[in-house]
């Protein structure tokens, strides 16, 4: 074996020795100990002293530390009875709450259907009427029933006018009723954006040049065609220039643009008005909500043009949504699924 062998093997061999000695030095304290408790036990006779004591010690101690434990178990298991028992009661009480709920819900769902039901023949009775009103007041101010004096054409003139708002707000009416409702039937057109949006432009013309507005389209012939529905899609659009023109004071600018937006086609109505308040925003869709303002009172909307945007984009799987700036402006966006056909 080298020099390094006989180094390792010595390095172990003390190793072994010195775990050795502590297992001896162990091996004695132990052996006195128990001499000394045999010692103690012997001189006790009878009396507890030593060892016996220290059990007993622990003993007591033992009891002190345990005792209480059974009892709070107890007392702590009787308490989580109590509570079953009440959660019991309540999911009991919440049930019968549960079942009065839905029957008072299937009560108010018949009332309301009754009453959507009622609303909806009122108003689709009030509309064939009224059509025959405005015939009637047109051919009188014609003057082939005879001759009419300038005062006279002048009331009839606002008597028509009239006429037109109430029509406009029953066709609200019954288009919210039928989008409400999940019955609007869609029919399905490659529409060209930009002959729509001329189309409407040019039907409101007659109120923007009266405001002195300068309205401008900005829809390149480059753009896609849409698929949806073009009485709809018209009312959408309708409704935006309208509100356009009718939030923007004379003078003012309004550009309507449209581009292709890689699957959709997004469209953007943008005005110089009076803007919409940032709390307002998400509320304008809602229906019969109107921005309190100077402005909605001159005019004296119904709130009922978004929420019909909003339900008439939703059944063309479209988006609507604005951005406004308080007394700077406002531009509203939407959003349509183009025809993936060339024209
Ligand atoms: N371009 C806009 N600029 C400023 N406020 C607007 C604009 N468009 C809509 N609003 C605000 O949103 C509200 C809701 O618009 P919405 O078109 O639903 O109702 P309306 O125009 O008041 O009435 P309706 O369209 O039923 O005749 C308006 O009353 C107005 O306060
Ligand atoms: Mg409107």
């Amino acid at each position: 074996m080298d020099k390094g062998g006989e180094m390792v093997v010595d390095i172990k061999k003390n190793q072994r020795s010195s775990e050795t000695k502590k297992l001896d030095d162990a091996k004695t304290m132990f052996l006195r100990s128990l001499g000394e408790v045999t010692e103690k036990r012997k001189s006790a006779e009878g009396k507890v002293t030593g060892v016996e004591k220290i059990i007993e010690e622990l003993e007591d101690l033992g009891r002190k530390l345990f005792l209480p434990y059974p009892h709070s178990l107890e007392k702590t298991t009787k308490e989580l009875y109590d509570y079953k028992a009440a959660l019991l009661n309540m999911l009991e009480d919440l049930n019968e709450s549960r079942i009065k709920l839905e029957e008072s819900y299937k009560e108010l769902a018949e009332l309301d259907k009754m009453k959507s039901d009622f609303i909806q023949i009122a108003v689709h009775e009030l509309r064939t009427p009224l059509i025959a009103v405005k015939s009637g007041v047109e051919l009188v101010n014609t003057g082939e029933l005879g001759s009419l004096t300038s005062k006279q054409k002048e009331a009839l003139g606002l008597a028509e006018q009239n006429i037109d708002v109430i029509t406009a707000l029953i066709d609200d009416m019954l288009d919210i009723m039928r989008i409400k409702s999940g019955k609007i039937g869609l029919m399905k057109e490659s529409l060209s954006i930009k002959e729509l949006v001329g189309l409407v432009a040019n039907g409101l013309k007659p109120v923007f040049v009266k405001k002195k507005q300068k309205v401008t389209v900005k829809i390149p012939d480059s753009v896609s065609n849409i698929i949806g529905d073009p009485y709809l899609l018209a009312k959408v659009f309708n409704n935006l220039l309208g509100n356009a023109i009718k939030y923007t004071p004379d003078n003012g600018k309004i550009t309507i643009s449209a581009e292709d937006d890689g699957r959709k086609i997004h469209c953007a109505v943008t005005d110089t008005g009076v803007g919409i308040p940032k709390k307002e925003i998400d509320k304008i869709f809602d229906m019969f909500y109107v921005v309190d303002s100077s402005m909605s009172r001159k005019h004296k909307g119904v709130g009922l043009g978004l929420a019909i945007c909003k339900g008439i984009m939703e059944a063309h799987n479209g988006k609507i949504w604005v951005e406004s700036n308080t007394g700077k402006g406002s531009t509203f966006h939407v959003t349509l699924p183009k025809n993936e056909v060339k024209k």
